[in-house]
C-alpha cells in the first residue's frame, strides 16, 4: 500500500521544531505530496533560522522514509526573508513562520516591473520570445533581467549558452549570471534534472521564492519571466505568487494554439494580472533564398483573436531558420544580428511592451510590423 498524506503528517507529529513544537503545528509546512510511494514537501522558515532548521529537515526526511510504503522522501528547506527585515532577521527565539499567501507577491526590491512571457501550450516559441524580448527591451535602453521559471523545461542555459552555475554570496544569496547585458537566473540551477515531473509543481513556489528573494538582481527596469507552458495549477499558483505587472502571451497562428492562448489570457485575468498583449510566433514563412513570404499556417489568427478579446496585439515573428539556429546555438538574434530584420521585429515588440507598461498605449492593436527581407 502506498503511503498517504495523513500518514506522513502523523509521522511528522513526532518531529519537533527548534522551539519544540510538533512540525505539523508550526505553520511552516507546504502541502505534502504523497504519490506512488514518493513523498515531497517543503519547510519554509525565516532566512535567519535556516541553520537551526536543517537538523529538523533531516529528521523529518528520516521519519517519512521509515514509514511503510515510502520509497523515497524529499524534504526541502526554503528560506523566506521577512519583507522589510534587515539582514539580521527576527529576534532570537522568534517563532518560525510561514509566509502567508500573497506575501511573496510583494515586489522585489530594486525591480521596477516583472512581466511574464506565457503560452497556453508548449513548443510555441515562448522561451525564444522571452529571450529576444528581454534583449529587445535592453536594446531600447532598459536595464533588464530574465528569470527562467519553466520548471518543466528550463531552457535559458541553452538559449544563452550558459555553462557555469551561479556563485553563492555570503552563504544564502546567489549571484546571477550576466549575458548580453541581461541579468540571468534559471530555475534549472535549483531543480535537479533528475527530479521527477510530478514533484516539480509543488516545488515551484519554494524555488521561485528563492529565485526572487535570494538572488542579487540589482536594479532592474524590467524582469522578464519565462513561465512554464500551460494553465494548470503550477502556472496559476505562479501567476498568483509572482508580483506580476503584466503578461505577454505567445501563440502560433493555428486555431488550436489560439484556444490555448485564450486559456492563458483568462488565467491571468482571473488573478488580475493585465495582459500586455499577444505575440504571434512562427507567423509566416519567409523564404531564405528568395525572400518571398508565405502564410503556411494561415497567419493573422492571433491578431484577429487579440482584437476580439480586446487585448493589444504586439507583433508577428516569422518562422525563420536563422531564429531557430541562432537560438539553439545560444546566440539570440537580437544580440548577434542587431541590424537584421528579426532583431527589429523584436525591438518593436519590446517597444510595444514598454508602452503598455507605461500605460501609454490605448489598448488598440499595435501597428502591423512589416519586415523587408
Ligand atoms: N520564429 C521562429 N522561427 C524558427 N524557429 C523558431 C521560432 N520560434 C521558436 N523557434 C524554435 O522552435 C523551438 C521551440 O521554441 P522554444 O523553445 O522557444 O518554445 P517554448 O514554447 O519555450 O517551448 P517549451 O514549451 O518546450 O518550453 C526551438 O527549437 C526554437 O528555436
Ligand atoms: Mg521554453
Amino acid at each position: 500500500m502506498a503511503v498517504t498524506r495523513d500518514q506522513v503528517l502523523a509521522a511528522l507529529e513526532g518531529v519537533a521544531s527548534p522551539q519544540g513544537t510538533p512540525l505539523p503545528k508550526t505553520g511552516t509546512l507546504s502541502d505534502v505530496v504523497a504519490s506512488d510511494g514518493k513523498v515531497f514537501f517543503s519547510i519554509t522558515v525565516d532566512a535567519a533560522e535556516v541553520k537551526a532548521w536543517e537538523p529538523v529537515r533531516k529528521r523529518a526526511e528520516e521519519a517519512v522514509r521509515a514509514l511503510a510504503g515510502v520509497q523515497s522522501a524529499l524534504v526541502a528547506l526554503t528560506a523566506e526573508r521577512k519583507a522589510g527585515a534587515g539582514a539580521a532577521g527576527p529576534p532570537q527565539g522568534a517563532p518560525a513562520r510561514t509566509a502567508p499567501r500573497g506575501e511573496s507577491a510583494q515586489g522585489v526590491p530594486g525591480v521596477e516591473a516583472i512581466i511574464a512571457v506565457a503560452s497556453g501550450k508548449g513548443g510555441v516559441g515562448k522561451s525564444t520570445t522571452a529571450v529576444n524580448l528581454a534583449l529587445g527591451l535592453s536594446a531600447i535602453g532598459l536595464k533588464v533581467g530574465i528569470l527562467d521559471a519553466d520548471i518543466y523545461g528550463p531552457s535559458l542555459p541553452k538559449l544563452l549558452a550558459i555553462r557555469e552555475r551561479p556563485q553563492t554570496l555570503g552563504g544564502t544569496r546567489l549571484k546571477p549570471i550576466t549575458r548580453y547585458g541581461l541579468t540571468v537566473m534559471s530555475i534549472g540551477f535549483l531543480i535537479d534534472e533528475e527530479t521527477p515531473m510530478i514533484w516539480r509543481g509543488p516545488m515551484v513556489i519554494s524555488a521561485l521564492t528563492q529565485m526572487l528573494r535570494e538572488v542579487e538582481w540589482g536594479t532592474l527596469d524590467v524582469m522578464v519571466v519565462d513561465m512554464p507552458p500551460g494553465t494548470g495549477d503550477a502556472q496559476l499558483t505562479m501567476a498568483q505568487q509572482v508580483p506580476l505587472r503584466g503578461a505577454v502571451i505567445v501563440s502560433t497562428p493555428q486555431d488550436l494554439a489560439l484556444i490555448d492562448a485564450r486559456r492563458g489570457i483568462s488565467m491571468f485575468r482571473r488573478v488580475n494580472v493585465p495582459v500586455l498583449g499577444i505575440v504571434e510566433n512562427m507567423s509566416y514563412f519567409l523564404c531564405p533564398e528568395c525572400g518571398a513570404r508565405s502564410d503556411i499556417f494561415g497567419h493573422g489568427g492571433a491578431r484577429h483573436e487579440a482584437e476580439r478579446l480586446g487585448v493589444p496585439f504586439l507583433g508577428e515573428v516569422p518562422l525563420h531558420m536563422t531564429i531557430r539556429e541562432k537560438s539553439d546555438a545560444g546566440l539570440p538574434v537580437v544580440a548577434t544580428e542587431p541590424d537584421g530584420p528579426h532583431a527589429k521585429i523584436y525591438r518593436d515588440i519590446a517597444a510595444g511592451v514598454r508602452d503598455q507598461l507605461k500605460g501609454a498605449a490605448t489598448g488598440r492593436a499595435a501597428p502591423k510590423i512589416v519586415i523587408e527581407a
